[in-house]
């Protein structure tokens, strides 16, 4: 409870509580100056419009802000202006889309990358990011797959709280933080047939134990907001979703989220509720997406109606009441009371800082996948003669990706900058144009390195494809540079799963590379080089073909499993299974991983078991190694709860580097809750019976094998003999 704020709302009008919920775009200081001081919108949105993630504007700096600012406190009470941006992966530094930092599997990096965007957009007067997407996503025809954490429950949750405690800092109102944002509320990423805004129509256990988990732990790490989607679910749109929002998120018990922050509708959601056909109107719309939970409607203007419809009897005051109350909470957390002002200071010299740089290189290095070398070829310690070609070559602003509303070509170091910076007069480099001159000076190198891959503007919102395929000619041009290259490496650039049938075995060396930001030439070229391990691992399986889509390595076992090594397939037409399975990706040198040991042989609820695995460099060069920790549910009795578990869940992972030759004893904590499922309502069902425990270096390494390795581990209801005296 605040003081400040139970005042305020004592003296605010109906008008004056239901502006603190409306939020509009790039409103205009004196423009709107008169509504800033009467407090007719409460928040607003820096973007260029509804598919901002894709198209530039012009940004905003802090004297703008401040110029709303002093309008907005200009009022009778004073009220500050919330200011938002999509911050998605940086805002001048651009790291990795987030896909592509989730390829490090690394939490430090995630939050630390979030927390250079914080520091870099607060200097520019935002103080509320619209991020991290958790939307766990297998389907890769979907274009936003690029803004999420992949396939991955557990790693979206892990790297969600993280990028939620790195945009928050440890103190909302530190001028620095922003207010991070959970979206989007909840199972976008099931959208049919990848459509983007399609209908989701998913299971409740399967919403739980997945979808709405990485929302769980970003609400446990803090998140001040919470985004509802556009989708229905179930055929009920998530901006009028009672019971999943105001029932189950802010819900405490029951398994609830217990979620008390505020609630944001996504681009016009509120609206939208009329082309769903379930309102008739804009005042039914506030009528629905308010009493549902949402507190802040985005740039629809229908909470504009809110006062008429509390006269009217058709809303409840306190509904209002608790709105703004929430709306007023964040700005004072935010510290906007005390301190409406950024000042022009700052932007200077925090953006492009070089601890910033540097911090986006190292992310671009882990945003690269390393999927097949023959030879080995890699590392290009000394390559002689290299020929670089293709549209990536000499890219600058598509190495950003999508949602990048800040950052600027001129900053990004092209892979060709980075080659001559690392191989000097040995690189020539070609822009692909024509193909032709490109075949001609492949004959000349000793080594080719095709860099291929999808403009930004083919993945990130309203973007689906039909085809994971390259790009209309990629494929000719690198399958004719096959037949003339000496040696030739393909980095395939992409801010999705691509497709693997007609790449897989192009050329001696492959890597995917997830749109890797404003260091992505450096990020690549390091790799290439050996003066960076290959370390990036796949945050989602790679299929052959879309027609195998979706394909994900937590998927049931079905009453008839595929045996790996049998001789029966699902598809008369094509392999079963990922062409590269989740968490694939291959370092400089081969690791070799040993037998699972477990602390104990059983596990009690709120008891935690280590598990250990040596692994070892079984090579020459250096490696980055991300264990993985899986766990497979065997059968069991479970009569309550007669639920088919995955034939493998990623629970944990631990990075360790290795010198060559170098091993070491990996242990990584498994702890009870990690093995617990959600019932339909969502609430905890412990875990009972036998699970198979693995650490491996993929997926497939985890389920591939008959019989499968790892180590059994009974989990049992009651306290363990071990925990007695
Ligand atoms: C967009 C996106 C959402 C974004 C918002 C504001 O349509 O769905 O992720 O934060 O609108 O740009």
């Amino acid at each position: 409870m605040s003081a400040r704020v139970e005042d305020l709302l004592a003296r605010m009008t109906l008008e004056e509580k239901a502006g603190q919920l409306v939020q509009v775009a790039n409103p205009d200081p004196e423009l709107d100056a008169p509504a800033l001081a009467a407090g007719a919108f409460g928040s607003a949105i820096v973007a260029s419009g509804e598919h901002a993630g894709n198209v530039r504007d012009a940004g905003t700096q802090a004297a703008h802000v401040d110029a709303l600012q002093r309008a907005a406190t200009s009022g009778r009470l004073g009220i500050p202006l919330l200011v938002a941006r999509d911050v998605i992966h940086g805002h001048r530094t651009v790291f990795p889309v987030p896909l592509g930092q989730a390829a490090s599997f690394d939490a430090d990096l995630v939050r630390a990358a979030a927390r250079v965007a914080a520091r870099e957009a607060s200097a520019d007067g935002i103080r509320w990011t619209f991020a991290p997407m958790l939307d766990v996503a297998r389907d890769p025809r979907w274009g936003r797959v690029a803004e999420g954490y992949g396939e991955s429950a557990w790693l979206t949750a892990h790297l969600g709280a993280a990028a939620v405690q790195g945009f928050q800092g440890d103190d909302l109102a530190d001028a620095e933080s922003l207010a991070a944002c959970a979206k989007h509320y909840v199972g976008y990423g099931l959208a049919t047939g990848g459509r983007d805004y399609a209908e989701v129509d998913v299971g409740p256990r399967t919403l739980h134990h997945v979808h709405v988990r990485p929302f769980r732990e970003a609400v446990a790490a803090g998140v001040a907001t919470v985004m509802s989607a556009f989708h229905t679910l179930d055929g009920v749109p998530m901006t009028a979703h009672t019971g999943l929002l105001r029932t189950h998120l802010r819900g405490g018990s029951g398994g609830g989220l217990g979620f008390d922050g505020v609630v944001v509708s996504d681009w016009d959601a509120v609206g939208e509720l009329l082309l769903h056909g379930v309102a008739g109107d804009l005042p039914d719309a506030a009528c629905l997406a308010l009493t549902a939970g949402v507190d802040v409607d985005m740039v629809t203007a229908a909470y504009r109606h809110l006062p008429d419809l509390v006269r009217a009897g058709r809303l409840d005051a306190a509904l209002l009441d608790d709105a703004a109350r929430r709306v007023l909470l964040l700005k004072e957390r935010l510290g906007l009371f005390d301190r409406p002002f950024t000042g022009a200071g700052r932007a200077a010299s925090v953006h492009l800082a070089p601890t910033h740089r540097e911090l986006a290189r190292t992310a671009a290095q882990q945003a690269c996948v390393l999927l097949r070398d023959d030879g080995p070829l890699l590392p290009l310690r000394e390559p002689g003669r290299v020929l670089l070609t293709g549209p990536f070559a000499t890219a600058r602003a598509e190495l950003f990706g999508t949602w990048t509303l800040d950052g600027r070509g001129e900053d990004a170091v092209s892979v060709a900058d980075a080659a001559r910076e690392r191989w000097g007069d040995a690189v020539t480099v070609d822009d692909g144009r024509w193909p032709e001159l490109a075949l001609q000076a492949a004959r000349a190198a000793d080594v080719v390195v095709a860099c291929v891959g999808e403009h930004p503007m083919r993945s990130g919102e309203a973007n689906s494809v039909t085809t994971l395929d390259l790009p209309a000619g990629q494929v000719e041009l690198l399958e004719a540079l096959a037949r003339v290259s000496r040696r030739l490496v393909v980095v395939a650039v992409t801010g999705r799963p691509l497709a693997m049938d007609r790449l897989a075995s192009l050329g001696d060396a492959l890597v995917l590379v997830l749109h890797p930001g404003v260091e992505g030439g450096h990020g690549i070229v390091d790799v290439l080089a050996g003066d960076a391990p290959a370390s990036g691992r796949l945050p989602m399986s790679l299929p052959w073909s879309v027609g195998h889509v979706p394909v994900f390595h937590d998927h049931r076992p079905t009453g008839r499993p595929l045996d790996p090594e049998g001789d029966v397939g699902r598809y008369r037409d094509h392999a079963d299974g990922p062409a590269f399975p989740f968490g694939f990706g291959l370092g400089h040198s081969p690791v070799t991983y040993g037998p699972v040991r477990l602390s104990a042989p059983t596990l009690a609820p709120g008891e935690t078991v280590t598990v250990t695995a040596r692994v070892g460099n079984a090579g020459k060069h250096p490696v980055l190694e991300t264990a993985q920790l899986y766990v497979r549910a065997r059968p069991a009795l479970r009569p309550q709860d007669p639920v088919s578990r995955p034939v493998a869940e990623l629970v944990g992972v631990r990075r360790v580097a290795l010198a060559p030759g170098e091993a070491q004893d990996v242990a990584l904590e498994l702890d009870a809750g990690l093995l617990a499922t959600r019932d339909a309502c969502g609430a905890p069902v412990p875990a009972t019976g036998p699970f198979l425990v693995t650490v491996a270096p993929h997926a497939g390494a985890a389920t591939g094998t008959t019989p499968p390795t790892g180590a059994r581990l009974d989990v049992v209801t009651g306290p363990t003999t071990e925990g007695q005296p």
